[in-house]
């Protein structure tokens, strides 16, 4: 019997451009859905822009224009860079739509009229002068801990310490700079510890996560779960909350009604079809999220959907992060890939090849470098998989008339042995194990492959011509399989492939089994050509171009360039800054009260250095050419106070010595002998 599934990506912020983060979640979720469609399962495939919340409302006064005409725009792009990766959403809705606004009323008062929803007064941080309550990431301040300046509401990107908005000293309004207040406003709260036992009891249910995603729910249940504030004072753009006066939902709550509004769209004209999926237990919701929106999720969305009486979740698909050679995707480095960028200089069918060999199912992050991209698509894809077509599909094939013969015996056996791999390859795209089914069809190729060079019949065409038919015959049956089996990665070349053939309804597992044989061929059109290091090249420089400009017209450039570049000489790269610009810069009288060697380390010491008032900071500093350890004890140095600490392979490096030279010849800076540690440097 074939299943009814739904499938969903989070709702990208329509407040920022669709980057290669985006783009793997979408990718593994376009794979899956395509398998399901490719057995003829009817699963249909959602997705929205998230519009709604405080920072895209400031975006657009900063853009001069309404909210709503930003998020148009905006989601223009968003669905033209994500549908560029062939990620084949059946609705890329918005959550600013009617459709939501009535589903996010009647979820609300559903949850209301059963008691889930609690009222009190709470005290926020309020800026008179823009009239607003500032949300956590629009409040900065001076440190309560380390007393570093211009840190946000909720954490010290400095110390590392993470504390109430109201701790702050010295807080200002981020927008405007002006001192808020506290001020105490009515909120309305939903009271997650209701589903304490329904949620345990969902969660219970085997394979609805990977065992990972369960056990830090669990630990959440342990601390016990809080009522969730779901409702933000105006001016906020949002749906209004029915009853109340200039309360709006908060935009997590409509989020992922979203994926409920893009589906009601979609069956605009046959409404009992959306209730087939929400309101019936036969057919499977399915979400593919990072590991960052577990809590959502996992927590308040099922519980939101249970006391509304609406469908749960099936199915939580949760993926790690994108890391690009082990580190964080960096603007400055380049890595930081706008999706919009890719598709300008690479093929995106060879992302998807590269991202399927990469994606398991589990929460670790899934880590690519851009030389292992080429070398595997060139090695697995273009060399082996394409290579099968493409070595018997133009002269040797015209010496033949273009007409394919029969299957030899021999060709059977082979064809055999693939189709044995299918029950195998099946299971590892329903468990997402996507790398599997790459490393199996790849080693299937290998055969193939062999099989070829083994009858060579580029030399039998001059001999024994029939012969030379059989073998190409059977190598291309053994395409049409290989090309079947990765037709959800790469649809396209598969396409090509079928064209190719002639299966006028493309490649899928339906067909999987029906050969070609006794027919002509049309002219072959190239599938894919080979991958190389300009376009990855043009790509990041662009990248990094890009960085800059932003940096350019940003006025906290150099703090942000320190944090970035990690090397403080990289400030006066593109010339002259100003003195606002400076001062930002934090530099200080350290005392280094501790010096060590550290084990496998080539160029680095590790130093602890005495900031006065502002305590000890731990920092690896690559000095090691020049220093031993025993002569840096009891040094004075300058150090760069407030840069934020950085995650090194061998532990946090909270701050930077400063030093001229390199090598040998590398020399600190030394303060006044008369200077106190803790002391700023003016
Ligand atoms: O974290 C994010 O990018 C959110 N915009 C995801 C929302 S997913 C869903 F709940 F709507
Ligand atoms: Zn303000």
């Amino acid at each position: 019997m074939s299943r009814k599934i739904l499938v969903t990506t989070a709702l990208p912020y329509a407040n920022g451009s669709i980057h290669l983060g985006h783009i793997l979640e979408g990718v593994q979720a376009d794979i899956w859905v395509r398998y399901q469609k490719s057995l003829g399962n009817e699963c249909l495939f959602f997705c929205a822009d998230d519009t709604h919340g405080t920072p895209i409302m400031l975006a657009a006064k900063k853009n001069q224009t309404t909210p709503e005409e930003y998020i148009k725009k905006v989601h223009i792009e968003h669905e033209k860079d994500l549908r560029a990766f062939e990620i084949n959403y059946d609705k890329y809705y918005t959550t600013n739509s009617n459709e939501n606004k009535e589903l996010a009323e009647e979820i609300y008062n559903k949850l209301k009229s059963k008691g889930h929803i609690s009222a009190r007064e709470i005290e926020q941080t309020f800026c008179e002068h823009d009239n607003m309550f500032l949300p956590d990431r629009f409040i900065k301040g001076t440190c309560p801990k380390c007393n570093s300046k211009d840190q946000y509401g909720d954490n010290c990107e400095v110390c590392g310490s993470t504390y109430s908005p109201t701790d702050l000293k010295e807080s200002y309004c981020a927008i405007c700079g002006n001192t808020p207040i506290l001020k105490f406003s009515k909120h309305l709260f939903f009271k997650l510890q209701d589903f304490e036992k329904p949620l345990r009891n969902w969660l219970s249910t085997p394979n609805r996560m990977h065992e990972g995603s369960k056990k830090k729910l669990l630990e959440w249940f342990d601390s016990g779960l809080q009522e969730w504030d779901i409702s933000r004072d105006g001016p906020y753009f949002g749906f209004q909350i029915p009853g109340e006066e200039n309360k709006y939902f908060y935009v997590w709550l409509d989020a992922p009604i979203g994926y409920m509004a893009a589906s009601r769209k979609y069956f605009e004209s046959n409404p009992s079809e959306f209730d087939s999926y929400w309101r019936n237990n036969d057919s499977e919701i399915v979400h593919f999220i990072g590991k960052d929106i577990l809590y959502f999720h996992g927590l308040f969305w099922p519980a939101m959907l249970m006391g509304s009486e609406f469908q749960t979740p099936a199915k939580i698909n949760v993926h790690g992060f994108m890391t690009v050679a082990g580190e964080k995707m960096s603007k400055s480095r380049g890595t930081f890939v706008n999706a919009s960028t890719f598709v300008k200089y690479n093929n995106v069918e060879h992302f998807r090849f590269y991202m399927a060999a990469r994606l398991s199912a589990g929460l670790d992050d899934v880590d690519i470098s851009f030389e292992d991209f080429i070398s595997r698509v060139n090695s697995d894809f273009i060399g082996n998989l394409v290579n099968i077509v493409s070595r018997v599909a133009t002269s040797i094939l015209d010496k033949l008339d273009r007409r394919l013969g029969k299957i030899s015996p021999e060709g059977q056996n082979i064809l055999e042995k693939l189709l044995e791999s299918q029950e195998d390859i099946k299971k590892n795209y329903e468990d997402r194990n996507f790398h599997k089914v790459i490393r199996e069809v790849t080693s299937l190729g290998d055969i193939v492959n062999k099989y070829v060079n083994d009858k060579a019949p580029w030399s039998l065409i001059k001999t024994d011509p029939e012969a030379a038919r059989y073998v190409i015959t059977d190598a291309l049956n053994a395409a049409k399989i290989l090309f079947t089996y990765i037709a959800p990665v790469v649809p396209t070349s598969s396409q090509t492939v079928a064209e190719f053939l002639g299966i006028k309804d493309g490649l899928n597992f339906l067909n999987l089994k029906s050969f070609i044989e006794n027919v002509n061929l049309s002219n072959y059109k190239p599938i894919s050509q080979r991958p190389d290091e300009k376009g990855i090249k043009s790509m990041i420089e662009e990248t990094k171009i890009e960085f800059e400009k932003t940096q350019e017209n940003s006025p906290t450039s150099v703090s942000k360039k320190v944090e970035e570049k990690s090397e403080l000489k990289s400030v006066s790269e593109d010339g002259t800054i100003s003195i606002d610009d400076l001062i930002k810069v934090e530099l200080r009288v350290g005392l280094i009260t501790e010096a060590n060697h550290i084990e496998g380390a080539d160029k680095l010491i590790q130093v602890t250095v005495d900031l006065g008032e502002i305590g000890k900071k731990n920092v690896f500093a690559g000095i090691k050419a020049a220093y031993k350890p025993e002569d840096l004890l009891n040094l004075k140095v300058v150090v760069v106070a407030n840069l934020k600490p950085r995650k090194m392979k061998f532990g946090m490096s909270e701050a930077m010595l400063l030093a001229s030279g390199s090598g040998e010849t590398l020399s600190l800076f030394i303060p006044h002998r008369e200077a106190n540690s803790g002391d700023l440097l003016k």
